[in-house]
């Protein structure tokens, strides 16, 4: 019988990630993008895998490569793709964790042949893309349901307004304050806060120890 103490307290737990950014397309050659590595839902994913759940990798462009081959990789580019791709696998999972630095805007209209350079500036017109997390904060039954939050200003406030409108169990806040934190780095510094607004602020650490600490949550929520 499975407890805390067992090395595998996620056996028969069921995991979606999203990881990486999105790349939105302007035309065939040329997107609208962002700097994540993908290397906090990675370790994340190869964490929880090694708790014993099944995870389901959703992830944007990424140099990143995994070892662990019972993780399913589902390689996506844009929000759309990853939209589609997380409700795909959402009804069947226990917990889910948006790690990605999905983009908030694309291109209204992609061109299908290259941009050509003209005489004139050029203006891109941008519609919002879809919030995955908050769609499946809509949808949630029993799923236990985590996002991040990237903040420069009000950092607690504007978590707390996102746990209310994503319908999150817990937030990630991410602070890139830091240093050594945050976009591109190898190490983050996080504050978690749950649904009841409690705000427990944790040390610079590794993404590995972030992962850590993040799926400690998720093996709490199932044995408390
Ligand atoms: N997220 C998402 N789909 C989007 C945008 C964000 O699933 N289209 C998720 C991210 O993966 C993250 C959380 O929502 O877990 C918060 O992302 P963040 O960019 O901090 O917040 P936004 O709601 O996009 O608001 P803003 O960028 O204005 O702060
Ligand atoms: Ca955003």
């Amino acid at each position: 019988e499975a407890d805390l103490e067992s090395k595998l307290p996620l056996k028969g737990k069921k995991i979606l990630i999203t990881a990486g950014p999105t790349y939105e397309a302007i035309d065939p050659v040329r997107f609208i993008g962002n700097h994540s590595s993908g290397k906090m839902g990675f370790d994340i994913a190869k964490h929880a895998s090694n708790l014993g759940a099944e995870v389901i990798l959703v992830s944007g462009p990424t140099h990143l490569k995994l070892e662990n081959s019972s993780i399913k990789l589902v390689s996506v580019v844009s929000a759309k793709e990853m939209y589609e791709a997380c409700h795909q696998f959402f009804d069947t999972v226990d917990v889910a964790i948006a790690a990605a630095a999905v983009a908030d805007y694309r291109p209204k209209f992609p061109a299908t042949q290259k941009i050509k350079k003209t005489e004139v500036d050029l203006n891109i017109e941008l519609e919002k893309t879809q919030d995955i997390l908050a769609s499946l904060g809509k949808i949630k039954k029993n799923q236990f349901l985590i996002g991040f939050a990237l903040e420069t200003e009000n950092e607690i406030e504007n978590a707390k307004l996102k746990i209310q409108k994503k319908n999150l169990d817990l937030i990630v806040l991410n602070s890139l304050q830091d240093e050594g934190a945050g976009f591109g780095k190898s190490t983050n510094k996080i504050t978690f806060i749950d649904k009841d607004f409690n705000i427990e602020p944790m040390e610079l650490k590794s993404k590995e120890a972030v992962a850590e600490d993040i799926l400690n949550k998720v093996t709490k929520h199932f044995y408390e």
